[in-house]
């Protein structure tokens, strides 16, 4: 009775937890936006005990106040479907999930490192912006080639190739500013036409080969301000970019030669935006408002200028010739998997063949049973033996059949053989990338040093 009694009681609680659900409802706002306030998510298990009520599940545009989220809601985009805008701004989240249908999504001011978006379709997203965030790597964001609009401004991207956008046919705006980047490298081997604006400011880049922007023919604004350029190539930006209008290039380390000839250049070229105001007082001196210094030799400049983008070149080519090589080795997949299909296939056929085999030899068994002494025994023989013929082509058909499949199978395992040699050959390019990385880093390191050899005063 007791132990009945507690059993009961425990069935209750557990119904109990488990349709405890924390409900939370949105007002909608007058400007389409139902809002959301006060949501308090501190894990993922928290995350799926959320519910989300609204007036009505139609609502395309849900906004997040006051909340704190580690993750958003499990269930936000099945509870709103048609959902097509979402501003997630200042809420903790650590990741977000970006769904196919989402077309503009703010989630700036979280501490987001993950971006995941569905695998089955193109994500129809234009607008993303994340800035504020802690992203380092931002691989993921090359599948959403419907952005127009992309900002990834004060992450922690430190590198990037650009070849990362390259698939982003409508990108018209990129924000890499505040990222703490060194280099920019670019291995694309298309222009991306669209591209109109980048924000490359406030990062630590110390040398930029205008050439990796090549690829971007119809650039109109170019923010370069606030890094530690020493030394630019000028000369081709007109031809490279006949819409560029606005450069902003100060708050730099320019050499003052190589400034004040830019300028003129510029001025030529009808660049007539490259710096948002006048400096009052610099270290050393100013050309046009902008400060610049003395220290060292433009030719030593350009010399390492030079030799430093022969080895960004070299690095961009051995990413492509990977890129080639993973392409290639996805083709060999697909068409492994193609043929392992067949293969299940004709197994599958095979094994329907012996089990129609085995019913014959089956029933053959029961007539000769029967037969067994019989008086009708000589009519039955001859059928006998017409069915033993048959059994005997069968099971013809089946060797052969056997020998065709043992024959494709060697075939594949030799593409497997192939496939694996493929790969050792990937993974040795991989580590001649990396070492050439290394060697970069370490000209980055030596070019700091010139830098600062500069600052010895000039007699
Ligand atoms: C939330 O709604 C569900 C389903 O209607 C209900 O079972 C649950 O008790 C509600 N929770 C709160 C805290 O109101
Ligand atoms: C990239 O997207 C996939 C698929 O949605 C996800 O599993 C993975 O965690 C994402 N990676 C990063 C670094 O965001
Ligand atoms: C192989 O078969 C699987 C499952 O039967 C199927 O999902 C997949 O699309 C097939 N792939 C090809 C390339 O035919
Ligand atoms: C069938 O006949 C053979 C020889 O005529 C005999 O040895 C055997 O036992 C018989 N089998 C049955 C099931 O009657």
């Amino acid at each position: 009775m007791n132990r009945n009694f507690f059993i009961y009681w425990t069935f209750v609680l557990c119904l109990v937890v488990e349709g405890y659900a924390v409900n939370y409802t949105c007002t909608v706002n007058p400007d389409g936006f139902c809002i959301f306030q006060g949501v308090r998510i501190t894990s993922v298990e928290e995350a799926n005990d959320v519910d989300l009520r609204a007036p009505s599940y139609d609502l395309t545009r849900i906004k997040f106040r006051e909340s704190e989220m580690f993750v958003l809601p499990s269930r936000i985009y099945s509870t709103f479907p048609q959902i097509l805008e979402l501003r997630v701004w200042w809420q903790s989240l650590h990741s977000i999930h970006i769904p196919s249908n989402l077309l503009h999504l703010d989630a700036e001011r979280n501490r987001i490192n993950t971006i995941s978006y569905d695998t089955s379709t193109v994500p129809m997203l234009k607008k993303l912006e994340l800035g504020h965030n802690r992203l380092k790597s931002i691989e993921n964001i090359s599948y959403f080639e419907n952005l127009e609009f992309l900002d990834l401004s004060h992450n922690d991207i430190r590198s990037i190739d650009l070849v990362l956008f390259q698939r982003l046919k409508h990108l018209r705006v990129l924000d890499l500013a505040a990222n703490n980047m060194a280099i920019v490298k670019n291995s694309m081997e298309h222009k991306l036409e669209s591209l109109a604006v980048l924000h490359l400011n406030d990062n630590r880049l110390s040398y930029l080969d205008i050439n990796v922007l090549r690829q971007f023919p119809n650039i109109e604004k170019l923010d370069l301000f606030n890094n530690q350029l020493m030394y630019m190539e000028f000369e081709n930006m007109r031809s490279m970019f006949p819409k560029l209008s606005i450069a902003n290039i100060y708050g730099n380390d320019w050499n003052c030669e190589n400034l004040a000839e830019m300028i003129i250049y510029f001025k030529k070229i009808n660049i007539l935006e490259y710096k948002l105001y006048s400096v009052l007082k610099c270290r050393e001196r100013a050309v046009d408002g902008i400060c610049c210094s003395e220290g060292k030799a433009l030719t030593i400049l350009k010399k390492s200028n030079q030799y430093f983008s022969n080895y960004v070149n070299e690095l961009n080519l051995h990413s492509q010739h990977i890129m080639q090589e993973m392409k290639q080795s996805k083709q060999e997949i697909r068409k492994l998997i193609e043929h392992e299909n067949m293969t299940q296939a004709s197994l599958k056929a095979f094994s329907d063949d012996m089990s129609a085999i085995r019913n014959r030899i089956e029933s053959i068994a029961a007539i000769t049973d029967a037969n067994n002494g019989s008086s009708t025994a000589i009519p039955r023989q001859t059928k006998k033996h017409e069915k033993v013929d048959k059994l005997v082509q069968e099971i013809l058909k089946i060797k052969q059949d056997h020998q065709s499949l043992a024959r494709e199978n060697q075939v594949f395992k030799q593409q497997i053989e192939g496939y694996e040699e493929m790969k050792s050959i990937i993974q040795e390019l991989k580590q001649e990338n990396n070492n050439l990385r290394t060697k970069l880093a370490k000209l980055l390191d030596d070019f700091h040093e010139i830098k600062s050899v500069k600052s010895v005063p000039t007699a």
